[in-house]
């Protein structure tokens, strides 16, 4: 299961995504918005709490530039979210950095290139081995 949310700037993207995806045999649970102005922080910890608590594997998080949703989901213990906006960058924060969300610009992005880095997000595994006390250095910092 995989958690999905937006701001009112990232809601066609956010539709492309689950349709898309759903096809593909991915489950999403839409923590909003409805497409009605809201504030982009709220979204994102409702997306993010869904992750903290394993009902969801990983969250998506779409507002205009992606910006405003990676600033708020890395204020929450727990949380290594990565503003994607190509494939590399999206592959890779996988294998290394074990991102548990993604963040996406709609403002920035086409709806396809959004829906098949997603795909790629929630494809692609963690390399583990060295990567791993990295992101332990991480938990500390988060921790001091
Ligand atoms: C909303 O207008 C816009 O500020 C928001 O979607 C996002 O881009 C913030 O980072």
């Amino acid at each position: 299961m995989i958690a999905i949310g937006c701001d009112h700037a990232g809601c066609e993207m956010k539709k492309y995504i689950i349709d898309t995806l759903s096809e593909k045999g991915f489950e999403f649970v839409d923590m909003g918005c409805d497409g009605s102005p809201c504030d982009y922080p709220v979204i994102a910890e409702a997306v993010c709490k869904e992750v903290l608590s394993n009902n969801c594997e990983k969250g998506i998080l779409i507002c205009g530039t992606g910006i405003g949703m990676s600033i708020a989901a890395n204020k929450i213990k727990g949380i290594r979210a990565a503003l994607c906006s190509d494939s590399f960058s999206t592959k890779f924060t996988r294998l290394h950095n074990d991102t548990n969300v993604m963040c996406m610009g709609a403002r920035t992005l086409g709806i396809g290139l959004g829906a098949e880095l997603a795909e790629i997000f929630l494809t692609t595994d963690f390399e583990g081995g060295r990567h791993q006390r990295r992101i332990d250095m991480i938990t500390q910092l988060e921790n001091k």
